[in-house]
């Protein structure tokens, strides 16, 4: 049936008809090429790019928007899409989104689901070890101190805290890369179209990398720990291009347990917070870039950037289920052109094959509406 859809209307005219005229985009994230068209401009005149730097310096150094990452003149017409031209598309929140995260687990039925599954436990465990992070649950009428339950190994400070979250960022903006590469060589040598996956793969590995830069702006972390991820870098990357080769869909599913996990982690970095068990982080201001990149308020605290994360992280989860339910050699990616918003993907594990049909067929109904509404223009 994906195959069917992609034969209907050819995925290039999809893209196409977005770049002229977005499509209309109630209730979901439009993938739409809005962006693209800044970007164009940006790129090409000259003019454009004066007058942005002219606007910038006019601003008070104060005004977030005044940043050098920041054109103020990029219009969307869509207020919760980016607006910059320096990241790829990526969602932006609003209050009741992000309080929409449930910390899901989906069951392994396959084999390659169990090992998906069983090599996040063993990736978690061994990791846990290492940093010696003992999750252990506080007693219910314990009166123990901050410091005890610190001490006690029951909850984590901020250097631990740090650690943990700038560690499993490195190694979270490996696989996206590595599965677009690899789709990449594939459209090259097989001279043939990739289906859409590629964007929301490298989507997904620049997400993971602002989570990282943004988490960089609160630790310089020690040699010591570059050489640590610098190794774990070197051994996760073959590992999971080598995998990939071999099963993306196995790898889909090793990403969506992953991100299952961050899910877990960062839920639980809120609680910590918002239970007053982190008091460093409890009125610390969001670092700039993160205020730029998730287009938060000039006054947003750390918290907002964490929920902001946990929201991406579940839509991480949510797209890899959803992957790992298709044919990677057949099927047309359904999140090419649209997401649907996090009441959906905080709340479900992705997409089942025949769900993803029918969102791609939407996704065409909701194109033609579009051309048939400009053509009558
Ligand atoms: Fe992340
Ligand atoms: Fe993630």
């Amino acid at each position: 049936m994906l195959k069917a859809s992609i034969r209907k209307i050819p995925l290039y005219h999809a893209t196409a008809a977005l770049r002229v005229a977005p499509a209309p985009c109630l209730g979901v994230s439009c993938r739409t090429f809005m962006t693209s068209s800044i970007r164009r401009s940006a790129l090409t005149s000259k003019r454009t790019y004066e007058e942005t730097s002219k606007e910038n310096s006019s601003r008070p150094s104060g005004d977030n928007s005044s940043s050098a990452l920041t054109k103020p003149d990029g219009v969307s017409t869509v207020p919760t899409m980016v607006r910059g031209d320096w990241v790829l598309f990526h969602p932006v929140y609003t209050p009741e989104e992000l309080k929409a995260v449930e910390v899901l687990h989906r069951d392994a039925k396959t084999i390659n689901d169990k090992l998906a599954s069983n090599l996040v436990k063993f990736a978690r465990w061994a990791f846990d070890f290492v940093s010696g992070y003992k999750h252990k649950p506080i007693p219910p009428d314990s009166n123990m101190t901050l410091e005890q339950l610190r001490k006690g190994g029951y909850i984590l400070d901020e250097h631990q805290w740090l650690n943990r979250i700038l560690f499993l960022e490195t190694i979270a903006g490996v696989p996206g890369m590595v599965a677009a590469t690899l789709r990449h060589l594939t459209s090259l040598r097989l001279m043939r179209r990739d289906n859409g996956w590629i964007h929301t793969l490298l989507e997904e590995a620049e997400n993971e990398r602002m989570h990282l830069m943004t988490f960089m702006t609160l630790r310089q972390p020690s040699i010591f720990f570059r050489a640590i991820v610098l190794g774990a870098q070197g051994v996760f990357y073959n590992l999971f291009f080598l995998s990939y080769i071999i099963s993306p869909k196995t790898c889909h599913r090793f990403v969506a347990y992953l991100e299952e996990e961050a899910v877990v982690t960062y839920t639980r970095c809120i609680k910590e917070i918002e239970l007053g068990r982190l008091p460093e982080w409890t009125s610390k201001t969001a670092p700039p870039i993160a205020i730029d990149y998730w287009r938060l308020a000039p006054d947003a605290k750390l918290l907002d950037v964490i929920y902001a994360v946990r929201s991406d992280e579940s839509t991480h989860r949510f797209v890899n289920h959803s992957l790992a339910n298709l044919d990677a050699k057949t099927d047309v990616n359904p999140f090419a052109l649209r997401e649907p918003d996090m009441h959906i993907k905080g709340k479900k594990l992705g997409f089942e094959r025949s769900e993803a049909d029918k969102y791609v067929q939407e996704s065409h109904k909701i194109l033609q509406q579009s051309k048939v509404a400009r053509e009558s223009k």
